[in-house]
Parts: C-alpha cells; structure tokens; sequence
C-alpha cells in the first residue's frame, strides 16, 4: 500500500522573532529589499551589483552581495546546469533572500535566473515592493565578445553543455522595475539609474 506523502517539513513550526524586520531596519536606517539582477552571462550582474553595493556600503547602507559563482561554490554546490538544478538553485536563492530581507538587509542577487516561473516565485515569496527586479539586458554577441571567463568559447567548442543563450534558454523578463542597456551604457551610468530607481522608491535618501 502506497504510504501518503507529507512535507519533510510537515512536524516544524515557526518561531517568530522578538528582534523583527521592522527593529532591524530602525536600527539600521533604511528598509530591506531584495535587488533582482538577472540576464545572460557576462551581461554585467556581477560587476553591477558590486559597484552599487559599493556605492551603498560607502553611504551607510548595510547590504550583501549573494553572486552565482560564490554560491555555486558552497550552499548550491550539489547543483549543475540542467533545467531542473537551476530551478532548484533558484528556489534556494529565493528563500535565502527572503531571510535577509528579515535580517534588515539590503540584497543584491546576481545570478542568470533563466526562467521566468523562478523569478516569479522568488518574488511571490515576499511582499510587492520587497522585490526589485533588474533585467541586465545585453545582446548575445556582445556577451560573446566580453567572454569574461572564456565559458562562450568553451561552449561553442562544446566543451561545456547547456550553456546559456548557446544550449540552454534564457527567458528575458516581461515587466521588470527596471531594463539595463548594459550594452549601451557604461557602468556608472547603470549604477546611477538603479539609485534613481531606489530614491524614487524611498530605499534611499
Ligand atoms: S542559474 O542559471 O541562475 O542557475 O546560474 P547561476 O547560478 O547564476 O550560475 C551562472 C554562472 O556559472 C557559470 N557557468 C554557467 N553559466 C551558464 N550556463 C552554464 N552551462 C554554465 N556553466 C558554468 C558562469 O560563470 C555563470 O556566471 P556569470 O556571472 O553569469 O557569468
Ligand atoms: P555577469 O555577472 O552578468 O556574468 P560580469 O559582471 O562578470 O557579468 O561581466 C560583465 C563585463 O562587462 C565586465 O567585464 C564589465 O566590465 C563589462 N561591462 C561593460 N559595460 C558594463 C555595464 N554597463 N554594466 C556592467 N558591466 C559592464
């Protein structure tokens, strides 16, 4: 006879913070949110999240920087790069993000995030406006030509399989807060747009 299935989470509870969100961003100033950087590798995630985080940490801002490479390397090192890995990678990220947004934190995630159904639960897990969604969005020849880490090289010799934009999909957002040219404009110009967004949005002042 079939056993019924149940959560591996089904006999926990929430204990609920006497320090909350709200304490937390008293303390610190400022409200926690959560800043979504998706787009294709190379497309400039990883080097606009740390220049804004920079740019926060050096005005008083407590932030923290979650990048897909380092991630990759310990809490998602189990996880490759088929379909269902990232969308487990994803899940993980979202959940992580969800506490830091309870740890008062301003979050800045760089990861591709391919498709669109994880981004869309990342963002459900919290609150409307707990999630700023940034489409870093750079034509694929231009990605192509940065080859940052020589990862596209690799995969045209097809070396490495599955790679995004050549092997796998990647599912460009439909209304994300904010689209960034990263092809057009020049990083400071991308940072200084991202702090129009979050001053208009009283992240900052
Ligand atoms: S995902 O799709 O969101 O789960 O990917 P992410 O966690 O952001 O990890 C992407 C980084 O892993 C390297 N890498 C690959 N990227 C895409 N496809 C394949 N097959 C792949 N293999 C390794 C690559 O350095 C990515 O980093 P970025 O910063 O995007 O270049
Ligand atoms: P990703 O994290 O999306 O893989 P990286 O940040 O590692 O991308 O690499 C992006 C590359 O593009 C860097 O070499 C960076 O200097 C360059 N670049 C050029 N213009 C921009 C821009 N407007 N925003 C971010 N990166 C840019």
């Amino acid at each position: 006879m079939a056993l019924p299935t149940i959560s591996a989470s089904a006999n926990t509870a929430w204990h609920h913070a006497t320090v909350t969100r709200g304490c937390r961003q008293l303390l610190n100033g400022h409200p926690a949110v959560i800043l979504w950087f998706t787009g294709l590798s190379g497309a400039g995630k990883s080097t606009l999240a740390h220049a804004l985080e920079e740019r926060l940490h050096c005005q008083g801002y407590r932030t923290f920087v979650l990048d897909g490479d380092n991630v990759r390397q310990g809490l998602c090192g189990d996880l490759g790069f088929s379909d269902q890995d990232r969308r487990e990678n994803i899940r993980r990220i979202a959940e992580l993000s969800k506490l830091m947004l309870e740890a008062g934190l301003i979050t800045l995630t760089a990861f591709i995030s391919p498709f669109l159904a994880e981004r869309k639960l990342a963002r459900q897990l919290v609150q409307p406006g707990d999630f700023i969604e940034i489409y870093c969005r750079c034509a694929l020849d231009v990605c192509e030509q940065r080859d940052v880490k020589g990862l596209y090289q690799k995969a045209r010799n097809g070396e490495i399989l599955k790679f995004t934009g050549i092997s796998s999909p990647y599912e460009a957002p439909i209304n994300p807060e904010l689209v960034l040219e990263t092809d057009r404009l020049d990083l400071g110009e991308c940072v200084e747009q991202i702090m129009v967004l979050l001053k208009r949005k009283g992240i900052v002042s």
